[in-house]
């Protein structure tokens, strides 16, 4: 496997590849793939875009993430911002990396790649801050969750529902940038906080 940064139009040459592997990551039935599909297509163009991939040997999309700077007009980051406190809504959305998907086939799922994807998303965002959601899950049992909690996020909004998703979502957040991988842990990872991760 090996871990390669992608500009825009990579991501639009392989955009059949990153919707099969986010239909099979997520379970998503074919007709909401086709409006993502859709999405994905725009987002490329936004400012700060930032995506890496993960390809097999032969070539195959094992996994892929992508972000952006979160700003006002963008759907996404007017609902979070619409259900942050003021003093929330500066802290978190004045300087954002949205990371917007982060999937690994479920194939290759638990061997690591997804914390790879994120720690290399991340090292090349700009920002002082970056927030995500995530479906509302057990945090020991999910991957996801695990993923996010050891990278040092901390919860933002927490059983939050996004308007035409009945599913309950965890907005979570943490400063950027990432410690160096060798830093010592640290408890939390909040604005106010060290921005250690709790694991590396
Ligand atoms: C979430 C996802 C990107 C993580 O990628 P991954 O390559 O599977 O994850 P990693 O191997 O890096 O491991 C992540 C965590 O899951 C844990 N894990 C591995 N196998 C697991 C299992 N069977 N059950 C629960 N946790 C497991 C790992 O131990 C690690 O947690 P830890 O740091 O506490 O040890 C990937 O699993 C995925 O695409 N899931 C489905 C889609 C999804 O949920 N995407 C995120 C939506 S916001």
């Amino acid at each position: 496997m090996r871990l390669v940064p992608w500009l825009p139009d990579d991501l639009l040459r392989r955009l059949d590849d990153v919707v099969t592997v986010y239909g099979e990551a997520m379970n998503y039935r074919a007709e909401l793939l086709e409006v993502r599909r859709g999405y994905i297509a725009t987002h490329v163009r936004r400012p700060g875009f930032r995506a890496v991939a993960t390809l097999t040997a032969e070539g195959a999309l094992a996994g892929f993430g992508y972000g952006y700077r979160s700003a006002a007009g963008q759907w996404w980051h007017d609902q979070v911002r619409g259900a942050l406190p003021k003093s929330a809504r500066s802290t978190w959305l004045t300087d954002c990396f949205e990371v917007v998907e982060l999937h690994v086939h479920p194939q290759a799922q638990g061997h690591g790649l997804g914390a790879h994807q994120l720690r290399t998303l991340l090292g090349m965002a700009a920002g002082a801050t970056t927030l995500l959601s995530t479906p509302e899950a057990d945090e020991q049992r999910s991957r996801a969750w695990r993923l996010y909690r050891r990278f040092g996020y901390v919860d933002v909004l927490r059983n939050f529902h996004f308007p035409g998703d009945e599913r309950a979502f965890a907005v979570l957040g943490r400063t950027l940038p990432l410690p160096h991988p060798q830093a010592a842990p640290a408890a939390g990872a909040g604005p106010s906080t060290d921005p250690a991760p709790q694991r590396s």
